[in-house]
């Protein structure tokens, strides 16, 4: 069977190395994965007096998308030591209304980038706990804290090979939990 992953990107710039990561592991993914990145952009800031019927139409959109997939990738850049606003945003908007949570029971796995040497370990560990809560079984292993981020394409946008070894590792592991974990 062919599982389907809704993509979380953190970052919503154009250039976000985040971004071509996640582009990167859908060509890497095996053919038993077919990876889709749902787009958070335009999902206005949650806030529960508008979240009435009829729900906003992003949120609605989000939630279907979220929903038709059988299991979850994030990635995503650290802002200030942890998740990003707008993604943040997208976890609250799939997690409502109470009790219809879009993330519940979904297989999922988290990769963090970035240009400074930490790579991005705050907001890996802020969303791995978050992910706790939605009863979102996460892949450990393996960890995924991608240091010195600005470097991993050139100026054609080419993918250094080390890094793609890496993907490539952490791509496989994760198909292998999603088999394992997936419900659908
Ligand atoms: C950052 N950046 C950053 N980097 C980091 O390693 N730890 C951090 O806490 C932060 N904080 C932070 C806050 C804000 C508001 C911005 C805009 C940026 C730098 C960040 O890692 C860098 O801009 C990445 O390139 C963002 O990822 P994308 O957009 O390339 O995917």
């Amino acid at each position: 069977k062919v599982h389907t992953v809704a993509v979380l990107v953190g970052s919503l710039r154009k250039a976000s190395i985040n971004r071509k990561l996640a582009l990167a592991l859908a060509e890497l993914a095996p053919p038993s994965l077919k990876l889709q990145i749902v787009e958070i952009g335009e999902l206005p800031l949650y806030n529960e007096d508008i979240d009435v019927s009829p729900a906003p139409a992003p949120y609605v959109t989000f939630r279907e998308q979220v929903k038709a997939a059988d299991a979850l990738l994030f990635v995503t850049p650290e802002y200030n030591r942890s998740v990003p606003a707008p993604l943040k945003n997208a976890i609250d908007v799939g997690s409502r209304p109470y009790g219809q949570s879009a993330f519940s029971g979904k297989p999922g796995a988290v990769l963090s980038a970035s240009p400074g040497a930490v790579g991005g370990f705050g907001a890996n560990h802020h969303l791995r706990q978050s992910l706790v809560f939605l009863d979102v079984p996460v892949l450990q292993q393996p960890e995924a804290y991608l240091g010195g981020a600005g470097s991993f394409f050139d100026d054609n946008g080419k993918l250094n090979d080390g890094v793609r070894g890496f993907l490539q590792k952490f791509i496989d592991a994760y198909a292998a939990w999603v088999e394992l974990n997936a419900k659908g």
